[in-house]
């Protein structure tokens, strides 16, 4: 048995590649290097779906939007009790009310669900009003759009895409393992989304960005850095944006979001300094993990630069495990497919370690 079945392989895909000792990353034959900054999100969707469906068309563009428009009637049944959810909680409730199926169309519709949602439940729990989705729009200048009101700034979307592209799949994660185990009892896709959704809100897996803004707030200045930092692992709590089941050094996805952080707020005075002091706490929180946890390899993983860029980006916090959801639904959907198109039923062993049965007298 292995606890948390470390290196265990539970599927064979053409999906992804985690490399945790080399820290990289391959999707679909394509490095991240190759493919974050560089490629729209509509694109990684096109390269994850390719050979899952037969009726792809080659630019995903305006089928998306025209999903947005579609799924955007769900939100007329926001409610007061509603909008008392987290918006995590809230997106997958309305995105439980979708039909289950295995098609194209249906992959769409789940593709379109965390974006349109999110920012409907966002606007509403503000006392505003939805902004209908715009079909025309790539889909990450219409989240934007749709959150805001009003268009994206200069270089917003360009950096949406980068970590939608950076997080839309990952090997065998957690979340994506529960979709595929889903996927493995054909209930249908949007069955395996909501197991992905529920899967990715834990602090463990993609709930960890919001906290890392709590975690920098704390801090507040460099000087105080590892006063705070060890004061926390003092009490116990692990760092959050630190440490991952596979990867012994540097997550590669860490890079790639900096990178977009860099080029979103070069030259912008939205939030002077704010980088410069994440990568002090960064280089303290490296250096108190050696010290204090030297038997374990922990590294940067791609939730704390996923809040400085969502951050920059004004979601907030509140929101960051939805966007996650927004980019990892790609890889859901797909896992599914590939799951359905050759898996058989995910059903492992358990060992029973409890009492025997009492010998009935
Ligand atoms: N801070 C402090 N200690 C840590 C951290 C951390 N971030 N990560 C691991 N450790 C410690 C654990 O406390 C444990 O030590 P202990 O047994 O003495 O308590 C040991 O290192 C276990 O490490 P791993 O086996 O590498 O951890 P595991 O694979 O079980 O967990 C996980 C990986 C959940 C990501 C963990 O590193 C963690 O909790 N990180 C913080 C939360 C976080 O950033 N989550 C996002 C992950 S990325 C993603 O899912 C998209």
């Amino acid at each position: 048995m292995s606890d948390g079945l470390e290196h265990v392989v539970a599927a064979a895909t053409v999906l992804s590649e985690v490399d945790g000792q080399a820290g990289r990353l391959i999707i679909r034959g394509r490095s991240l290097d190759d493919l974050a900054g560089r490629t729209r999100f509509e694109e990684a969707v096109h390269l994850l779906f390719d050979g899952f469906f037969d009726d792809l068309p080659a630019d995903l563009t305006r089928p998306l939007g025209e999903a947005r428009a579609e799924v955007f009637a769900g939100v007329a049944s926001i409610d007061a009790r509603l909008l008392e959810l987290s918006p995590i909680e809230a997106m997958r409730a309305l995105t439980a009310r979708l039909a289950d199926g295995d098609d194209l169309a249906t992959a769409l519709r789940l593709i379109a669900a965390p974006a349109v949602f999110t920012a409907a439940v966002v606007r509403a729990q503000a006392g505003e009003a939805p902004v209908a989705p715009d079909p025309r729009l790539g889909h990450s200048a219409d989240i934007l759009r749709m959150l805001r009101g009003r268009p994206a700034g200069p270089g917003q979307a360009e950096a949406l895409d980068t970590y939608l592209v950076t997080v839309c799949d990952h090997g065998l994660n957690a979340s994506t393992f529960a979709a595929r185990v889903v996927a493995s009892t054909r209930a249908g896709l949007t069955s395996a989304v909501l197991a992905g959704i529920s899967a990715l809100k834990g602090p463990l897996h993609g709930g960890a960005p919001g906290p890392v803004i709590d975690m920098l707030d704390g801090i507040g200045t460099p000087e105080n850095a590892r006063a705070w930092l060890e004061a926390a692992l003092a009490r116990g709590d692990r760092l959050m944006g630190f440490g991952h089941r596979v990867y012994r050094v540097r997550d590669p996805r860490a890079g790639a979001l900096k990178g977009a952080v860099r080029r979103l707020t070069e030259g912008s005075n939205a939030a002077p300094g704010r980088l410069a002091f994440a990568e002090a706490v960064e280089a303290a929180a490296l250096a108190i993990l050696k010290e204090k946890k030297p038997d374990r390899a922990l590294d940067t993983n791609v939730e704390f630069y996923t809040a400085l860029l969502l951050e920059a980006l004004a979601f907030p916090p509140s929101t960051f495990t939805c966007v996650f959801a927004m980019g990892r639904v790609a890889g859901w959907v797909a896992h599914a497919r590939e799951q359905l198109a050759g898996g058989r039923l995910i059903r492992p062993q358990s060992r029973y370690v409890g009492p025997e049965p009492r010998q009935a007298a």
